[in-house]
């Protein structure tokens, strides 16, 4: 049930490629929500995915911007304000891709030129957002920009390959940057979702076993992307203004379990077999 939350607030939605990404369930419940924003994904992304079916179910301009190229970003915000009509209030950096990951490649088997790309698109892009944004001065006192990571940044899940890397890089960008912003009120963080069914997810090797293990070893379950939305949402409303420089947890209590009842009869029945 919709409330007005984001009524009046103003932003950018980066990484809806598909029905199934978390930043499209954004975009559906923001728009609920009362904001107004514009979209913008990869130029390869406009072309294959369906951006631009939920630019008109929300609405929305769709602008093409390559995140890890300064040039699109800086012409992005110029528009995107340009477009809604003042300075941003939120922003969302739903983006991840790993070639390593895409083509199997192990931990102990990278290529490196893919490695850079892996960090340029998954975490360094962040910081060329934020930097962007302040440079061009464009967000609004009591922002709120959030990222997605995942808890391959502090614990290891061989199958993540160089995401792991690219992920500890993004937290730390929250931190930093976090710190910076702040001077000008503005806050950033990081939510680190549970194993998700997306495009992104499901191009780890063994996707589904590793769903199913953090599943069965979160208490409340796995994390549903909607409810992600939903978070984020709250991350980018007024009700969340000194939460800054974060890394939170959006993992059905993944992160500090040791183990599970349904865990402990899945091992028995293993046992008994
Ligand atoms: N799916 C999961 O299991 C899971 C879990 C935790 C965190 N995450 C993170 O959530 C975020 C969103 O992923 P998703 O699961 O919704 O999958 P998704 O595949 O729908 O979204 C990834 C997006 O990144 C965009 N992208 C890739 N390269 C880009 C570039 N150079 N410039 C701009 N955009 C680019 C893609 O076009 C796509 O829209 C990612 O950061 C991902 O790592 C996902």
């Amino acid at each position: 049930m919709a409330t007005n939350l984001l009524k009046g607030k103003r932003g950018i939605i980066f990484g809806a490629l598909n029905e199934e990404s978390i930043a499209w369930k954004t975009a559906l419940m923001a728009h609920e929500e009362g904001a107004e924003f514009v979209l913008s994904n990869a130029p390869i992304a406009l072309r294959m995915g369906k951006i631009k079916e939920l630019g008109e179910a929300c609405n929305a301009e769709v602008i093409a911007a390559d995140a890890t190229s300064v040039e699109d970003l800086e012409n992005l915000f110029n528009k995107a304000s340009e477009i809604l009509g003042g300075k941003i209030d939120f922003v969302l950096h739903s983006i991840g891709m790993s070639p390593n990951v895409r083509k199997g490649k192990t931990y102990g088997d990278l290529n490196y030129d893919w490695f850079h790309k892996t960090l340029d698109i998954s975490a360094m892009s962040f910081h060329k957002v934020l930097q962007t944004a302040e440079k061009l001065d464009v967000m609004n006192e009591w922002g709120s920009i959030v990222a997605l990571s995942y808890i391959a940044a502090q614990r290891s899940f061989s199958h993540y390959a160089d995401m792991a890397d690219a992920k500890a890089l993004l937290e730390s960008v929250a931190r930093g940057y976090g710190a910076r912003f702040a001077a000008k009120k503005v806050r950033v963080n990081t939510i680190s979702q549970s194993p998700t069914v997306t495009t992104a997810g499901q191009g780890i090797t063994g996707f589904d076993d590793f769903f199913n293990f953090a599943d069965q070893l979160s208490p409340l379950g796995n994390a549903p992307s909607e409810e992600c939305a939903k978070y984020i949402l709250s991350l980018f409303s007024d009700y969340t203004r000194y939460v800054t420089m974060q890394n939170l947890m959006h993992d059905g209590g993944f992160s500090t379990c040791g183990i599970t009842e349904e865990m402990m009869e899945t091992l028995a029945k293993a046992r008994q077999k």
